[in-house]
């Protein structure tokens, strides 16, 4: 059912855990499922240097998240925001139907950390 690389991600998954002081942090859930994706990430002039993700839900979203987190380590925050589901499941080597969802989950929680990202930097700006 699954492809080989997406197994390999759900059985060894990169970038797994949680990220103290994070410069931007997501939670988004899926409503189809109720899964969960939490990622965190780490950002220097204007680059993600660094990310982590704890994902609670079903082998295509552990696969799913895994893959985004090396597909966006090292991108700008324009570069990962063009990022998208179809891009994950690529990657991944493709993923049945029915688990196309389970990809969205990964698009949705990178948008969502770098909003956060983008809010607390407008913040500090403001701050300043
Ligand atoms: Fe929930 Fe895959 S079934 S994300």
């Amino acid at each position: 059912m699954y492809s080989k690389t997406v197994m390999e991600h759900f059985r060894n998954p990169h970038n797994y855990g949680k990220m103290e002081n994070p410069d931007g942090f997501g939670r988004v859930g899926n409503p189809q499922c109720g899964d969960e994706m939490i990622i965190y990430i780490k950002v220097k002039d204007n680059v993600i240097v660094d990310v982590k993700f704890e994902t609670f839900g079903c082998v295509a979203a552990i696969a799913s998240s895994s893959i985004t987190t090396d597909l966006i380590k090292g991108k700008t925050i324009e570069e990962a925001l063009k990022i998208t589901n179809k891009d994950v499941v690529n990657e991944l080597g493709g993923l049945p139907a029915i688990k196309t969802h389970c990809s969205v989950l990964a698009e949705d929680g990178i948008k969502a950390a770098i909003e956060d990202y983008k809010k607390k930097k407008l913040k500090e700006n403001n701050n300043d």
